[in-house]
């Protein structure tokens, strides 16, 4: 049981460069901070998410945080050695989506938690979802049972900006489903590495532990902002 829990959690381990894959001029030069890490550490407490746990996550948020500052100081390197249609330079360039939204995906996440309060009913977002789902009930239901599709990634309510509709989708892994000029309003982590070690294999009872520490002031907000912006 403890190896197949190591292997869960390395498979979801940011992807890193060994110090071998360096050239000798990266070794020398420090890596710069574009991207800084956001401290999440007033999570800490939280019901249904063990200190433990968060920490875990904590640590993997960082490793992307570090590892898209490393990819955008080895594109700089190699663009200014010329080397930028060389077969390093391109598989390097597909895993920048990858680990700049494993970044941002977990700063949505750990801000659109600790809460304790429920979606205000006044809310555009409350009313909006309403339109589209039926009730808030149906809408939850359908959010939750995106959470439950097999496998590892995210689950986002996007608002599509021409249509202003909302759809509860579907990330797998870090990159793949996204919706393009979307704005993410609700984030959820389904990565096995966000509830395995306390709550096994029973991910329905994490979501219900997500839910029940949303802070909606941070969707609602991101909804008005959205809106706002048009
Ligand atoms: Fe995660």
């Amino acid at each position: 049981m403890k190896t197949t829990l190591i292997l869960l959690l390395m498979s979801a381990m940011p992807f890193s460069l060994s110090a071998q894959e360096m050239p000798q001029t990266q070794k020398m030069k420090p890596v710069s901070a574009e991207y800084l890490v956001k401290d999440y550490s007033y999570l800490y407490g939280m019901p249904g998410f063990s200190d433990e746990l968060l920490k875990m996550h904590f640590q993997l948020y960082q490793g992307y945080v570090k590892n898209t500052n490393l990819l955008l100081n080895r594109f700089k390197e190699l663009e200014l050695q010329d080397r930028d249609q060389t077969y390093d330079y391109g598989a390097l360039k597909r895993r920048f989506g990858w680990e700049w939204d494993g970044m941002r995906l977990h700063e949505f996440y750990f801000d659109n938690l600790g809460g304790s309060e429920a979606l205000d009913k006044s809310s555009t977002l409350f009313q909006r979802i309403v339109k589209d789902f039926g009730s808030y009930e149906a809408w939850k239901k359908n959010f939750m049972a995106t959470g439950l599709i097999r496998g590892i990634g995210w689950v986002i309510l996007y608002r599509d900006p021409q249509t202003g509709r909302l759809f509860n989708t579907w990330i797998n892994e870090h990159d793949v489903g996204h919706l393009a000029g979307g704005s993410p309003l609700l984030v959820m982590d389904v990565f096995e590495h966000a509830y395995i070690t306390q709550y096994g294999l029973e991910k329905g009872k994490y979501i219900q532990a997500f839910f029940d520490n949303v802070d909606w002031s941070k969707p609602v907000k991101r909804y008005n902002d959205a809106v706002g912006s048009e």
